[in-house]
């Protein structure tokens, strides 16, 4: 073992419930970050001792927290729990993180509204301040205590802790020389005209948080670009792009979309871009959908659509996520293409997300409203065109994909998205993905998906139609080469090749 890595993401790899006699169960945390970091951490084996840093989410989280030893994943990770007085935890993580930072670099905002920063976001921004510095303090300390050991690699994760790697570089002093400091931001990144919205001296300390790092990961070129534009032009910063750098761009040769981007200079520190794709873990994600329970749900689907084809979607009911479009294109699809009814079943898995926040609640609310409406227009005694489900069942989303002839991922906009990817690894038949260009994912998927303006409801539609008249061989070909392109960059070399470049 001669590596150390220190890990902090506001979401640790094992969060804790009360069951109703008191005792406290751990779960895995969920979300495309946790799995790539848990999977990619996993493959490192004996190489790497690493320690774990993330917020107590809940009062059962802190009871844990305040435990003596800390507790440790599913892999046995020893997972340090930060104690955050739950005010300062909800202003930093819903006020900030969520409500300002998440709609900024997703670009969500309802302009004519939102967003508003007065009085009380400045109280908030001091809280999402102070959680980042009880974070870097955190991970200070765990530098302290591994010094001796070897080579120390620190992964900072995430939108929430922006101001990280500036805080801790300023805490370590010389010895940041010593270490190799990452971010990793798994959201996409806002071009300048969007970002400057945020108040000045906000917009520029976020910048100059994430530009203590050694080096600044994204998923897709285009989010690692538009970093670096905001870094020019709100801080003066001294930019060296890749060439081959317009959004999109294959960076790489062998037509990886993966490899530097640039580099920034700011205050005298140098900070690498680089794009990192996530993919996924296909053999074990096959794996995993060949046990008993995915198998018992297949068979449940299977039933509930008969010999119909299925449109098949699994998300977070999550504002970016477009769910609202997607259900509109597939009601235009059952309106102007009358063929299609009765022999068509839409499965749309839209688990609960972030339920503390308002704009949520509403959101949830509209999917839930939308789908009884197409259900009431297009229903008949012996068709049920859409399927809604909204209770969080994993094993039954591998089983939707393992089925599905089209998979419809449409977000508004995604740092990468997994399900785009999973969808073809799990594919038994070979699936059609009609995929939104303003996923991360279109960047490696463009080739083989059917590529959409998330915003048009009729291109959607008219996609869904295209996807659904496909040739059994085209739709087995295009799954083949999504899923081998997924396949190719697993969470063991995204987060391999992020150590590695630090470590030169
Ligand atoms: O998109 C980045 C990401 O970290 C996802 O991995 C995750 O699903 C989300 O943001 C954060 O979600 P949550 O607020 O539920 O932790």
């Amino acid at each position: 073992m001669n590596q150390r890595v220190l890990v902090a993401s506001n979401r640790g790899p094992i969060s804790y419930q009360f069951g109703a006699d008191g005792s406290l169960t751990g779960r895995r945390g969920g979300g495309g970050m946790i799995a790539g970091v848990t999977d990619g951490l996993a493959a490192l084996g004996d190489e790497a001792s690493v320690t774990w840093i993330c917020a107590a989410l809940s009062d059962a989280d802190r009871v844990i927290a305040r435990r003596e030893g800390g507790p440790r994943d599913e892999d046995g990770i020893p997972v340090r729990m930060l104690d955050i007085p739950p005010d300062v935890f909800g202003r930093a993580y819903n006020n900030v993180a969520n409500s300002a930072l998440w709609f900024l670099l997703h670009q969500l905002f309802a302009t004519p509204d939102q967003p508003q920063f007065g009085a009380g976001f400045r109280r908030d921004w001091d809280a999402y301040v102070a959680y980042n510095e009880m974070f870097a303090d955190a991970l200070f300390q765990e530098a302290g205590a591994q010094e001796a050991a070897g080579d120390l690699r620190i992964l900072v994760q995430d939108y929430h802790l922006c101001l990280v790697p500036r805080l801790l570089r300023d805490r370590l002093g010389g010895a940041a020389q010593n270490a190799g400091v990452g971010y990793f931001c798994h959201t996409p990144w806002a071009p300048p005209d969007y970002y400057r919205m945020l108040p000045a001296d906000i917009a520029r300390a976020l910048l100059d948080g994430i530009l203590g790092a050694d080096q600044a990961g994204f998923h897709a070129a285009r989010w690692a670009t538009a970093f670096m534009d905001c870094c020019a032009e709100l801080l003066g910063a001294d930019i060296e792009k890749a060439h081959n750098e317009r959004p999109g761009a294959r960076l790489a040769a062998a037509g990886r979309v993966s490899g530097p981007a640039g580099r920034v200079t700011y205050r005298g520190h140098v900070t690498e871009v680089a794009v990192h794709p996530l993919g996924v873990d296909a053999p074990a994600l096959r794996e995993r959908a060949r046990a008993g329970d995915v198998r018992a749900h297949a068979g449940v689907l299977r039933q509930a659509a008969g010999d119909r084809k299925l449109i098949v979607r699994v998300d977070r009911t999550e504002l970016s996520k477009n769910i609202v479009r997607g259900l509109a294109a597939y009601r235009e699809l059952l309106a102007t293409r009358p063929q299609w009814r009765g022999r068509v079943v839409h499965l749309a898995f839209a688990y609960p997300s972030r339920s503390e926040l308002t704009e949520y609640r509403v959101y949830t609310e509209r999917v839930r409203q939308l789908a009884l409406e197409i259900s009431g227009e297009f229903s008949t005694p012996d068709w049920n065109p859409l399927i809604l489900e909204v209770k969080d069942d994993y094993p039954r989303s591998l089983a939707a994909c393992a089925l599905a002839d089209v998979l419809l991922v449409n977000p508004i906009r995604d740092g990468m998205n997994l399900v785009a990817q999973e969808g073809p690894v799990l594919s038994e038949r070979g699936c059609a993905l009609v995929l939104s260009r303003e996923a991360g994912a279109a960047a490696t998927l463009a080739a083989d998906a059917l590529l959409v303006n998330p915003f048009d409801i009729t291109e959607t539609a008219e996609a869904l139609h295209q996807a659904l008249v496909m040739s059994d061989e085209e739709r087995q070909r295009r799954s083949a080469a999504l899923a081998a392109t997924a396949a190719a960059d697993p969470p063991a070399r995204w987060l391999g090749d992020q150590l590695a470049s630090l470590a030169r």
